[in-house]
């Protein structure tokens, strides 16, 4: 069985006097690295905008040991992907501890560079090249959304509202701004139906994880990832639920799920996340679900999304609320494009 041991993650935000070294170099810090074997990082922009590639010797230098160390991209869900990946070697038997580190730093750039360099996670034949950015793509899936259950756009505003009430008290969070439907609604149109509020924030970050065959009081149960046969939105028959989603939730039991960080890099994507899980019934994915905790600290939309640490901020999200509360399964479910990639990563305290 892998267990999970340390985890640490930094603040997420605008982080103007941190590198990518820098973000390494603090959760590396803060991370007991004496015994681990190897390293996995999530990261998807390091080339396109820090011209770093090669983190693997960079993560190594910092360490001050030869390990191995690969560097894993799946867009956003390259954190949950490279948890999947030290899953997998732990299991196979290769290692017994193994760091997982999810970096990025986005906001040394000008918002038209970023929006670019997010946007080669869509396909570039059909959709990069004719200019799409991330929010667009959102944007369509929120409309077909709305039109299929002849829903206002007012029912995006609440799920806005209420990730910006669980950032409030992390003091680790992006945002820390409580907002009303109405301050939803008066936000700036940044691509119909989708407005300021309704999308996550360009952000920096770093967040790392050791997983271990050593036995600690929760275990990573089980982790899926998978990758979409049907990459563009123009490949798909249903813009409302990501079948590549779907598929990998049918891997696992989540009957008993009690806590889950979903991936709301927009608002629609949590909706979309919540049915996809079965969490709530199709067409009901804007409401608060009873049973079920969702993303307590804000998620990506006002906690922040460092697109390469989120997964892993996900998991470290989750073993410091298991911890602490009486929660006794949690998933993290990390996404890469529009529904293109996923890593469900399942913990269960023991
Ligand atoms: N939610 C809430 N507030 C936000 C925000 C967001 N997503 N993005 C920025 N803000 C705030 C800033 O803190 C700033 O507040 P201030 O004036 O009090 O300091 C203000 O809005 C303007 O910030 P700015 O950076 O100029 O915003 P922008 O208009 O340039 O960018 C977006 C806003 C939505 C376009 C940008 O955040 C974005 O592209 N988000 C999506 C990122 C993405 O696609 N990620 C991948 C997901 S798959």
């Amino acid at each position: 069985m892998i267990y999970i041991k340390d985890t640490y993650a930094t603040k997420t935000g605008e982080l103007w006097d941190c590198g990518l070294s820098d973000l390494l170099k603090e959760v590396i810090a803060n991370i007991d690295t004496s015994q681990v074997d190897a390293v996995y990082v999530g990261n998807m922009l390091g080339g396109v905008l820090n011209e770093q590639l090669n983190l693997g010797a960079k993560v190594a230098t910092i360490i001050g040991r030869n390990l191995p160390v690969v560097r894993v991209e799946a867009a956003c869900a390259s954190g949950g992907v490279a948890v999947n990946q030290a899953w997998q070697a732990l299991k196979a038997g290769f290692y017994s501890n193994v760091l997982v580190i999810g970096v990025e730093k986005m906001t040394d750039f000008s918002n038209e560079e970023v929006a670019r360099a997010l946007a080669m996670a869509a396909d570039n034949t059909t959709e990069f090249n004719n200019g799409v950015t991330f929010p667009a793509l959102h944007a369509l899936v929120a409309q077909a959304y709305l039109n299929k259950y002849n829903l206002a756009p007012a029912v995006l505003d609440a799920v806005s509202v209420r990730s910006h009430q669980k950032a409030f008290a992390d003091d680790k969070a992006q945002f820390h701004k409580k907002i009303t439907e109405d301050d939803v609604r008066a936000s700036a149109m940044v691509t119909s139906p989708l407005k300021l509020y309704h999308c996550s924030p360009i952000s920096d970050g770093a967040a790392a994880i050791v997983l271990s065959t050593e036995q600690t009081d929760l275990e990573l149960a089980a982790s899926v990832t998978l990758a979409s046969r049907e990459f563009a939105l123009a490949d798909r028959s249903d813009l409302t639920s990501f079948a590549v989603v779907q598929e990998a939730v049918a891997k696992l039991d989540l009957s008993e799920l009690e806590i889950v960080e979903v991936h709301d890099c927009f608002v629609i994507a949590e909706i979309i996340a919540l049915e996809d899980l079965g969490i709530m019934r199709k067409g009901q994915g804007w409401q608060e679900p009873e049973h079920v905790k969702v993303n307590v600290r804000g998620g990506l939309k006002a906690g922040g999304h460092a697109i390469g640490a989120t997964g892993v901020k996900q998991m470290v999200t989750l073993a410091e609320e298991m911890r602490t509360h009486q929660y006794q399964l949690g998933l993290a479910h990390n996404v890469g494009g529009v529904g293109a990639q996923v890593a469900l990563n399942l913990i269960k305290k023991r």
